[in-house]
């Protein structure tokens, strides 16, 4: 069965400290997951103090439903819808909804993906900002896994 993957980027409104931005985010994964696990969609989100990308994948019915539920969120703004693609495969398979805030000391990480002008979604073709936002995933969850986001056991392989 085909699958759609979206792409997005916004402005976040959840505020700008480090700590307000980390317990937006963990309440956001909350959510996030349950729903996303109800209606098989996986796929990750990061953020810093202006920006919110987001990756969505599962059945198109599914994907668009959350997308328009999301897009109303009062907790970003701006949405830009980068990309929708059929695909064959998720990129993000293990997770639900896994999320990172992109934090200063991942710079060398972000000048890798972004150049020397930094952060900006606007002006990342879509490919990249799904590169980017598994480097930074993955790079968080290395040194900052959330509770919210830890698997127990084998990873789910949700349904198509
Ligand atoms: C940046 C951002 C990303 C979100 N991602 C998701 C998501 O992947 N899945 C989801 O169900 N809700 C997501 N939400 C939350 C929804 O906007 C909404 O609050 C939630 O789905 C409502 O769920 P509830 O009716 O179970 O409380 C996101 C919100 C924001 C601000």
């Amino acid at each position: 069965m085909s699958l759609l993957r979206v792409v997005y980027y916004s402005r976040q409104r959840v505020g700008r400290s480090r700590e307000t931005i980390t317990d937006q985010l963990a309440d956001i994964l909350q959510a996030s997951i349950a729903n996303n696990r109800q209606h098989g969609i996986t796929g990750a989100m990061i953020l810093d103090h202006r920006w919110v990308v987001q990756v969505l994948e599962g059945r198109t019915s599914a994907v668009t439903t959350a997308y328009q539920r999301i897009a109303c969120d009062a907790r970003h703004s701006d949405i830009v819808l980068a990309d929708q693609t059929e695909i064959d495969e998720r990129r993000f398979p293990y997770w639900w909804m896994a999320g990172a805030a992109i934090e200063p000391d991942m710079d060398e990480l972000v000048r890798r993906w972004c150049g020397d002008s930094g952060f900006d979604p606007s002006r990342m073709a879509p490919r990249r900002l799904v590169d980017l936002t598994e480097a930074v995933v993955t790079a968080y969850m290395e040194r900052t896994p959330m509770p919210v986001m830890r698997r127990a056991g084998a990873p789910v392989q949700p349904q198509a």
